[in-house]
C-alpha cells in the first residue's frame, strides 16, 4: 500500500502537534501548516516525513491561497484536517463580550475552516476525507448548561457550514468528518480535562484510518461513537 497522506492545519501545539506524532507514528507522510514556527514541531520533523509550512493563519485568505500555490505540486491528501480553534473569553456571556471578540470567534471556528475546505477540496485524493476539528459542545440538541455559549455557537455554525458544504459538493469522492476530540489538557482544553492529548490523537487517527472511503458527512467523538447534532 502506497503511504498515505495528511495535511493538518493549525499544528503549532494542542491537538494538532499531538495529530502530527500520531500520523508519523503510523507512518503517514505529514504536511503541517502553523502560523509561527513551533519548537515541538520542528523536534518532530526529525522523527519522520514531515514537511512544514509557517506563515498560514486561517483567518488570511491571501496566506490560504498562498499554501495552494506552495502545495501545488504535491500529491493529493488522503487527510485534509482543520485543527484550528479558538476559546477567547469563551467563558464571558454574550452580552458582555466585545463585538470583535465575538466576530473573530465565529470567524477562526467556523467560517474559515469551510473557506479552507472549499480551497483543498480539488486536492483530495478520492476515498478521502476533510476532517473539521469541531466540538461536542457545538451540539444544540446536547445543550443544556449554556455555558461557553459564544464558543458552542461558533461550533455548532461549523457544523451547519460543514453540511452545507456537503450538500453543495453532491458528488464529492470524499467525505466529511466533524470531530469532537474529547475534554482535552490543552491551552484550550485547561488543566482540569479529563484527556491527555496523546490519547486524543491516537484514538482520532484510528477513528479516520477506519473512516477513509465513506462519503458524506457524520459527527463523531475520538472514540469513533457519534454525536447527536
Ligand atoms: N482541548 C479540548 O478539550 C477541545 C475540546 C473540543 C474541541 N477542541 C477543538 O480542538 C481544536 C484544537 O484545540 P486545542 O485544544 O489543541 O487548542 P490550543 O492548544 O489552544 O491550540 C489551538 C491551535 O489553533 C491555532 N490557531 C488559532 N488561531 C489560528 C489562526 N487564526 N490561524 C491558524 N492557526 C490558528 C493555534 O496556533 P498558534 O500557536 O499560532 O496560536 C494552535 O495551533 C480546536 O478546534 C478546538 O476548538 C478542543
Amino acid at each position: 500500500m502506497s503511504t498515505q497522506r495528511v495535511l493538518v492545519v493549525g499544528a503549532s501545539r494542542g491537538l494538532g502537534l499531538g495529530l502530527v506524532a500520531r500520523f508519523l507514528e503510523r507512518n503517514w507522510d505529514v504536511t503541517a501548516t502553523v502560523r509561527r514556527p513551533s519548537a515541538g514541531l520542528t523536534d518532530l520533523a526529525a522523527r519522520g516525513h514531515l514537511r512544514i509550512q509557517a506563515g498560514v493563519d486561517i483567518n488570511d485568505d491571501e496566506a490560504v491561497t498562498a499554501l495552494r500555490v506552495a502545495l501545488a505540486d504535491a500529491p493529493d491528501f488522503d487527510i485534509v484536517f482543520v485543527v484550528v480553534g479558538v476559546a477567547t473569553q469563551a467563558g464571558t456571556p454574550i452580552a458582555a463580550l466585545p463585538r470583535s471578540v465575538a466576530g473573530m470567534m465565529f470567524e477562526t471556528n467556523a467560517i474559515s475552516p469551510i473557506r479552507f475546505a472549499e480551497a483543498f477540496q480539488k486536492r483530495v485524493a478520492p476515498g478521502g476525507l476533510i476532517v473539521l476539528m469541531t466540538s461536542k459542545l457545538g451540539s444544540v440538541s446536547l445543550n443544556r448548561g449554556g455555558g461557553w455559549g459564544s464558543y458552542r455557537a461558533s461550533k455548532a455554525a461549523l457544523n451547519t457550514l460543514a453540511r452545507s458544504f456537503v450538500g453543495q459538493h453532491a458528488k464529492a469522492h470524499w467525505g466529511v468528518v466533524l470531530m469532537h476530540p474529547g475534554w482535552v489538557r490543552t491551552d484550550l482544553g485547561g488543566r482540569r480535562a479529563t484527556l491527555d492529548v496523546e490519547t486524543s490523537a491516537r484514538g482520532i487517527v484510528t477513528v479516520l484510518e477506519g473512516h477513509l472511503g465513506r462519503s458524506g458527512y457524520v459527527f463523531l467523538d475520538y472514540a469513533g461513537e457519534t454525536v447527536p447534532w
